[in-house]
Order: C-alpha cells, then sequence, then structure tokens
C-alpha cells in the first residue's frame, strides 16, 4: 500500500502543474549541427577489488545460495545490462599497483591469499581474477579496460599478461590460458599503465613516471594490442599533463582523476545523507570544478596534439563522502543529489565531446558513487544507477551545441547555475535533450529554442523525490526513480519544460 502511494505521488509530481516556478532559464540547441560524437565509453564503469566492490557485490561464486550466473551475481548482471555498460576499468584503482595477475589464473581453490596493501590489509582469495573479469565484461557486453601494475610490477609481466589473454598462438602463456579453460583469446581494449602514479602507484613526479610509460607501453601495446592509458593528472595539475603530452606519441588516452567532495577537504568531506541546502549547493560548486579542469587540460593537450588524437579519459570521477560507522571500505549512501551531480557531469563530459572520449564512474558496486548496492541477498538501483539509465540514449548520439541562459545559485563564496542543458542527435535521427534542475527548492520554467526540431512530438522522463536525501532502501518501495514526464508543450515556436525542484528531466523529440 505504501509502495502504491509513493509511485502515485510521483506520477502526480510528473503530470500534475507544478507550483509557480521561481526559476526561469532558456536555452537555445542547433539541432542542425553536425555534432561531434559523444564516446559511448563516457558512461563506463570501474570496479576495484576493494570493501563489496567485487566480493560479494559482483561475485558471490557459483556455490552461492544468492542466484548467481557462474558465480555472478544474478541481480547485478541484469541491473548492469539495462545499462549497457560500454567499458568496466579493473583491477584498480590503488589496487592495479600491487596487483599481480598470476595470483588470479588457474583453479580457485589453489589461488594464493594475498593482502590488499591499500585497502585495510584485507586478505583477498584472488577468487576474482582475470578469468573472471574478462567472462563478466562479456557477459554485460562491456569493453575491457585492464591497469596493469606499474608500482610493484614489471614489464616483463605486463607484457606476460596481456599475452595470455590476447595471443591465439601457441604460445605457453597462450596455453596456459586454454588449459585454464579459456580456449579463444579475449580482446584488452583499454590497457592503463599504472593508476595513480603520483600517489599510491609510487609516488612519482610526472619526469619520473614519463619514462616508466614508454617502456611499458612498448610492451603493452601489441599487435592489436589495446590503447594505452597514460596517468594523468589529479584535478588541478595542469603541469603533469605538459610533462606526459611531452611523450604524447608513445599513448592513446590520458586519465584525469576527479572527486567530488561537498567541502573539498579530505580530512571532512560531507555526509552522504542528512546534509543540508548549503552542503547540497557546495557538492554542486565542486562538482562544476570539473569543467574547467577539463578545458584546462584539453588547452595543453591542444598545444602537443592539435589533432586531438589523445583522448582524455575521466577515468575516476563521482562522490566521496564520509564513511558511515561500520560500513565497508568506500560505502556510502547515495541520493537524489548523486543522480544529480551525475548528470551534471554527463552534461559537462558531453559538452567536451571532442576530448573527452571515456570516463568511469567510481565506482559500479557498493563503492563511493555506486549505482547498485547490495546487501546480503537483496540489491538496490541508486538514484545514479536511474540517472545512467536516463541517459543511455546519448551513447554515440552527436552533441550539439547548446547555449543556456541561467539563473544562478548561491554557493558558499561561489555561485552556480541553477539549470544545466545538453542536447544530441540520436543515431536514429531523435533530438535528446537533458535538462537539471539542481535547486533544492524552487521548480523552474526552461525555454528551449531548438533549430530544427520545432514542434516535434515530445516523450520525457522524470527523476526526482520529495527530500534532498530521498534514496532506495533495502526491502522497502523504491523512492527515486523515473517516471513518464509530460510537461513539456510547445508555445510560440519554443519548448517551454516545467520541472519540479531537485530534478532531472530527459526527453526525447521525434
Ligand atoms: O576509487 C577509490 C580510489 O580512489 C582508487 O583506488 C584510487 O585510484 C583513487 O584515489
Amino acid at each position: 500500500m505504501r509502495a502504491v502511494l509513493r509511485i502515485m505521488v510521483l506520477v502526480a509530481l510528473a503530470v500534475s502543474p507544478a507550483s509557480a516556478a521561481e526559476i526561469h532559464a532558456s536555452a537555445s540547441i542547433n539541432a542542425k549541427a553536425a555534432g561531434v560524437r559523444i564516446a559511448p565509453e563516457v558512461y563506463g564503469q570501474f570496479a576495484e577489488q576493494l570493501g563489496e566492490g567485487i566480493t560479494n557485490g559482483i561475485w558471490v561464486g557459483e556455490d552461492s545460495s544468492i542466484p548467481n550466473i557462474h558465480g555472478y551475481r544474478r541481480d547485478v548482471v541484469e541491473a548492469l545490462q539495462a545499462l549497457h555498460v560500454p567499458v568496466l576499468r579493473w583491477p584498480g584503482g590503488c589496487y592495479a599497483d600491487t596487483y599481480h595477475w598470476r595470483d588470479g589464473i588457474g583453479p580457485r581453490a589453489k589461488r594464493p591469499v594475498t593482502l590488499n596493501r591499500w585497502w585495510g590489509n584485507n586478505e583477498e582469495s584472488n577468487a576474482f581474477g582475470t578469468h573472471e573479469y574478462f567472462d563478466f565484461a562479456e557477459l554485460i557486453g562491456a569493453k575491457t579496460f585492464l591497469s596493469v601494475n606499474v608500482g610493484s610490477g614489471t614489464a616483463g609481466e605486463a607484457k606476460d599478461w596481456v599475452e595470455y589473454v590476447t595471443s591465439d598462438s601457441h604460445s605457453a602463456l597462450a596455453q596456459l590460458r586454454r588449459a585454464n579453460g579459456r580456449e579463444k583469446p579475449w580482446r584488452i581494449d583499454y590497457a592503463g599503465i599504472g593508476n595513480e602514479s603520483w600517489g599510491c602507484g609510487g609516488n612519482l613526479t610526472a619526469a619520473q613516471y614519463a619514462p616508466l610509460l614508454r617502456v611499458f607501453a612498448t610492451f603493452v601495446r601489441q599487435d592489436t594490442g589495446p590503447k594505452i592509458v597514460s596517468v594523468g593528472p589529479s584535478a588541478d595539475d595542469y603541469a603533469w599533463t605538459e610533462e606526459i603530452m611531452k611523450s604524447h606519441d608513445k599513448f592513446d588516452v590520458l586519465s584525469l582523476h576527479y572527486y567530488t567532495l561537498p567541502s573539498g577537504d579530505w580530512s571532512h568531506k560531507g555526509a552522504a545523507t542528512g546534509f543540508d541546502k548549503a552542503e547540497w549547493l557546495a557538492t554542486f560548486a565542486q562538482t562544476r570544478r570539473i569543467e574547467e579542469m577539463i578545458e584546462r587540460h584539453s588547452a595543453i593537450m591542444d598545444k602537443a596534439d592539435p589533432e586531438k588524437k589523445v583522448a582524455l579519459a575521466v577515468d575516476e570521477w563521482g562522490t566521496w563522502y564520509d564513511s558511515a560507522p561500520g560500513a565497508t571500505a568506500l560505502r556510502q549512501d547515495n541520493t537524489l543529489r548523486d543522480a544529480l551531480v551525475a548528470a551534471t557531469n554527463f552534461h559537462i563530459f558531453q559538452r567536451h565531446a571532442d576530448r573527452v572520449r571515456m570516463a568511469n564512474i567510481a565506482q559500479m558496486v557498493n563503492v563511493l558513487q555506486s549505482p547498485i548496492l547490495t546487501d546480503g541477498a537483496r540489491m538496490v538501483r541508486t538514484p545514479t544507477y536511474y540517472a545512467f539509465l536516463m541517459y543511455v540514449p546519448f551513447q554515440g548520439a552527436s552533441a550539439l551545441p547548446v547555449d543556456v541562459q541561467s539563473p544562478s545559485l548561491q554557493a558558499g563564496k561561489g555561485s552556480v547555475p541553477a539549470i544545466d542543458v545538453t542536447a544530441a542527435r540520436g543515431e536514429d535521427g531523435a533530438v535528446l535533450v537533458g535538462i537539471v534542475n539542481a535547486d533544492p527548492a524552487e521548480p523552474a520554467e526552461v525555454d528551449l529554442a531548438i533549430e530544427g526540431a520545432g514542434g516535434k512530438p515530445i516523450s520525457g522522463q522524470l527523476l526526482t523525490g520529495p527530500a534532498m536525501d530521498s534514496r532506495n532502501r533495502f526491502g522497502a518501495a523504491e523512492e527515486v526513480h523515473p517516471v513518464v514526464f509530460q510537461r513539456a508543450r510547445w508555445r510560440e515556436g519554443k519548448l517551454r519544460v516545467t520541472m519540479p525542484a531537485k530534478s532531472i528531466v530527459v526527453l526525447t523529440l521525434r
């Protein structure tokens, strides 16, 4: 009964007149422009061996009482399949620079127990290793992205891993893979040469890392080999980008890591739930900082690589809050705020689709801004999951030029635009529009002038919730999930969208 009531409230929100809008914004979209392809990989994910990110979150083993497909949780696999996860980065993260791939092959009972140096020195059974990762990527239809161990590994070890995985020959390594149960080689789409080599990956300077990048790239890039991902800057470390771009002909992708902390302070990040309006707004101010970072790193990349051959991959991004007492490593709750943060980041990545050609949310299950949380046999799709789901049609679409005029919201000493708009033309010709209303209290009226798509029939979806920290809880009806949105109307040649406070709307015009 309660569940039915909740759904009725949400549907009512979607179709009944919103109270008089306080926010008035407008945007012009050129749907006739050629546009820039949005690489599907921008909607990628990251799973690290830490906390319950993989063990219990993805992998429970074939003998588990939790329903599974060859050891992978059935509920999680099915939820991920609906997201069309384009690429999955593994095994880390900091873990990657401690990981020795030979520990994770062969009969599981014989694999060594190792210690997870960065994440509580937890004992790792290595039950989820190379075969389990590549089979999982196949199951969910994702491209593969291995981070190889530079910090405590060797170029030889990395070369052998690539050969073990991808060789169709009769080399001893290819035969070992066959003996371990996989006849056909897999494909490695991307190989990261280390993770955060400026931190947990070895505390190197850019000048110290660059020669390692060149050596490892030489041995990892084999004939039909993966695209090489260089360790890139942390947040606004522009000097790192300057130095590494001197070797731009030796790699294909430069990584960028940036996390959204409401306070911007690692010693006191902010709470995942129970926050106030000021903290909500501060979170948006922090997350929007990535746009300037992308622009400045891109400008540096343009100097060395004006043809934009090297992609920028934000291969770790998302919110990072203080962990609740007793939670497993880096586990945090996920609320409506996270969904709006995710959508804001999607918009930013799409605005820079020419250079940002991959992004991987941290992380897939039970760690940081997870689309999925599990608790024993139970699973919830978080608000972030639904943001990803609503934006699936943007994968592979062409980003269109958008000019937004929005009032600003005061966020501490700074400000953030209340309204953000993105648009794209899908492969089927439909015009897609995403709108975020980041005002936590006020509904908004957004007038869209869409050149080349005026008057087209509209369908829409809305994601919102009653509170800033509305969330989906185990064993209860969902508080936050997409509902049909019908408050977009053509008026005098413009599309007027009337949307609730703290909401995301995705429209399709065809
Ligand atoms: O995603 C959690 C950690 O954050 C990763 O292991 C590391 O790369 C980053 O600092």
